[in-house]
C-alpha cells in the first residue's frame, strides 16, 4: 500500500554506502539492493572457475543466476553473501566491473529488482544510470583515510589481520579503476545531494538523508 519511490545512493567505497542504505530502507519499508554483491558474486564465480580472459568473464556474467533475498546474496543457488568479501574478490572486482556485457547484465537485473517495489539500491553507477529517475538521489564521499581507516576497523572486527596503510591502497587503487572506466564511471548524478561523511556519525546521515526525503513524503515518521 506504500508510495513506491526509490533511493540511489552511491560513492566510492567505505563512503557508508551499504550501512546507511540498510537503515534507510529498514526505516522507510523499501527494500535493499547492494549491487556492488552483484558484481562481487560474478568475479568469486569467475576466480574460482580461472577466468582470465574477458570473453570467458562476459560467458560467466551472461550465464549465472544471482539473486538477493532477505540481505543474502545467492549465486547459483549457493549463498556467497560471505564469501564475496575476501580480499581476492576485493582486489578483482573493479577490473570485471569495467568490462561493458558485465554491466550491461547486472543492470537489467538491478533495474528488474527495483520494477515492482521501492528499492534503496546503493553502488556506483545507480544514480547516473541505473535508476536515472530515481526519486532521490545521495553521493557518500569521505576522505580517503578516514574511508581506509573504517574498512581497516571492520576486518579487525572479523579477525582479520592487515596493514593500514594496504587497506588505503587497494581502496584508492579500485576508486581510481571504478572513476576512470569508460561504462558508467562512479561519479556524482548532477541532480544528487552530496554527503561528505568524513567528519559524521552514521546517524548523523541517516538523519540527513531523512530529513531530506521527510520534506516530500508525509508518511514518513
Ligand atoms: O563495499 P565496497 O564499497 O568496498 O564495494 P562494493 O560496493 O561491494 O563494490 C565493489 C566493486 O564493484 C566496486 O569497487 C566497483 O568496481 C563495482 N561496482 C560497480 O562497478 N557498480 C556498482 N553499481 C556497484 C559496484
Ligand atoms: O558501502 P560502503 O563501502 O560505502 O561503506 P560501508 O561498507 O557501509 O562501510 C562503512 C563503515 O564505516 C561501516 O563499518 C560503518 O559502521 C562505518 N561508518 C560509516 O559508514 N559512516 C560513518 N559516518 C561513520 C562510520
Amino acid at each position: 500500500p506504500d508510495l513506491v519511490y526509490s533511493v540511489a545512493i552511491d560513492g566510492p567505497a567505505g563512503a557508508g554506502k551499504s550501512t546507511v542504505a540498510r537503515i534507510i530502507a529498514d526505516r522507510l519499508n523499501l527494500t535493499y539492493v547492494d549491487t556492488g554483491a552483484m558484481y562481487r558474486a560474478i568475479t568469486l564465480k569467475a576466480l574460482e572457475k580461472g577466468a582470465l580472459m574477458t570473453e570467458e568473464i562476459i560467458n560467466i556474467a551472461e550465464n549465472c543466476s544471482i539473486e538477493i533475498k532477505k540481505g543474502r546474496i545467492y549465486l547459483d543457488g549457493r549463498d556467497v553473501t560471505e564469501e564475496i568479501r575476501k580480499p581476492s574478490v576485493d582486489e578483482k572486482v573493479s577490473k570485471v566491473a569495467c568490462i561493458p556485457q558485465v554491466r550491461q547484465r547486472l543492470v537489467k537485473l538491478q533495474r528488474e529488482m527495483a520494477k515492482d517495489c521501492g528499492v534503496v539500491m546503493d553502488g556506483r553507477d545507480i544514480g547516473t544510470t541505473v535508476l536515472p529517475d530515481a526519486k532521490y538521489k545521495f553521493y557518500l564521499t569521505a576522505d580517503i583515510k578516514v574511508r581506509a581507516k573504517r574498512r581497516y576497523d571492520e576486518m579487525l572486527k572479523k579477525g582479520i589481520k592487515t596493514d593500514l596503510k594496504k587497506v588505503e591502497e587497494e581502496l584508492a587503487e579500485r576508486d581510481r579503476q571504478d572513476r576512470e572506466r569508460e561504462c558508467s564511471p562512479l561519479k556524482a548524478a548532477e541532480d544528487a545531494i552530496i554527503i561528505d561523511t568524513t567528519d559524521k556519525t552514521l546517524d548523523e546521515v541517516v538523519d540527513e538523508i531523512l530529513s531530506h526525503i521527510k520534506r516530500r513524503e508525509k508518511n514518513v515518521l
